[in-house]
């Protein structure tokens, strides 16, 4: 009685809250959008094709490396594994040591191949990042790798049910979407529960191996590939926002971002001196 009743508090506690109406409204509205999208491509094909998937050459026993982060949990896992078995060597970034030798061994029992090293990193520290980009660098020395990074997934997030700020200060952002992982793991379960199921029954809920290939249509595109956005797997692509297509804010955003490594980078060295 008393876990009921603590349930029905957190779900009415959430459902009172700005973040819950902007995702129950925002979030449905660009979902449906971007599949009305696909059935009009579907019933009027368009002349251009969908983009083929290109892979970097493996080059003597050198393989191409991409990081994967938040590579222990639903997307993330199915982007390493699927990278895996593209030739990549994965560099598997998570925060539980623990979840990270687990999805080591799932996908080496799936894919003997596979090249994998895993590193444990809290992308909301600025200081585990820092640490991690020391570690990384180290490692591609002392391993004869390919001394570039070819792809980064940068998948890491969490569906916040409170906007929290990282341990330096700064803000932190989640990208909701349609593909059954533990992405809703702070959403009360009812809720969770009862959204998995409403978007299954629409036939919109993807298995985390099924949602992972528009992830890697964008990862895989030609080089040349820039500005569009990948929905549905097969290559295929939507148009997005006008906003998405605004270059000012790109480049305050890019500035914005660029200042904050700096400022990070600098608070964390003066901590450490
Ligand atoms: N699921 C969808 O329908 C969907 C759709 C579109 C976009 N997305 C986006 O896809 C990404 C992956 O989500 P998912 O659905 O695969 O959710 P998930 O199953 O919850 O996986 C999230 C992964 O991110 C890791 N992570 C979270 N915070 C981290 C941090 N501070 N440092 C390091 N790792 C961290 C988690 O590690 P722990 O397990 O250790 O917490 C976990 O491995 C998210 O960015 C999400 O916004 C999801």
């Amino acid at each position: 009685m008393l876990l009921v009743m603590k349930e029905l508090k957190a779900v009415i506690h959430f459902v009172c809250s700005v973040e819950f109406w902007r995702m129950a409204l925002l979030w449905p509205v660009s979902l449906l959008t971007s599949h009305f999208q696909l059935l009009f491509q579907n019933l009027f094909p368009r002349k251009s094709n969908p983009y083929k998937r290109c892979v970097p050459p493996i080059t003597g026993i050198k393989r191409p490396v991409c990081i994967v982060t938040g590579a222990t949990s639903g997307l993330g896992a199915a982007a390493a594994y699927a990278l895996s078995r593209e030739g990549f060597h994965v560099v598997l970034v998570g925060r539980s040591s623990h979840l990270l030798s687990e999805t080591m061994a799932d996908i080496t029992s799936r894919n003997k191949d596979a090249c994998l090293e895993a590193f444990q990193v809290d992308l909301s520290s600025f200081q585990s990042v820092l640490k991690f980009k020391d570690s990384l660098q180290q490692w591609l020395l002392d391993s004869d790798m390919h001394l570039s990074i070819q792809l980064l997934i940068n998948n890491a997030g969490i569906l916040a049910t409170s906007s929290r700020l990282t341990p330096e200060g700064y803000d932190q952002a989640a990208d909701p979407g349609v593909v059954k992982t533990n992405i809703m793991r702070e959403v009360p379960s009812f809720l969770s529960l009862m959204a998995f199921t409403v978007l299954k029954l629409l036939g919109l809920l993807q298995s985390p191996e099924k949602g992972i290939n528009s992830v890697l249509d964008a990862a895989l595109a030609p080089p040349e590939t820039s500005g569009v956005y990948f929905f549905g797997g097969k290559g295929r692509t939507v148009n997005s926002s006008a906003l998405s297509f605004n270059s000012k804010l790109a480049g305050e955003l890019w500035t914005t971002s660029c200042n904050l490594f700096i400022n990070s980078q600098l608070a964390c060295r003066d901590l450490s001196n």
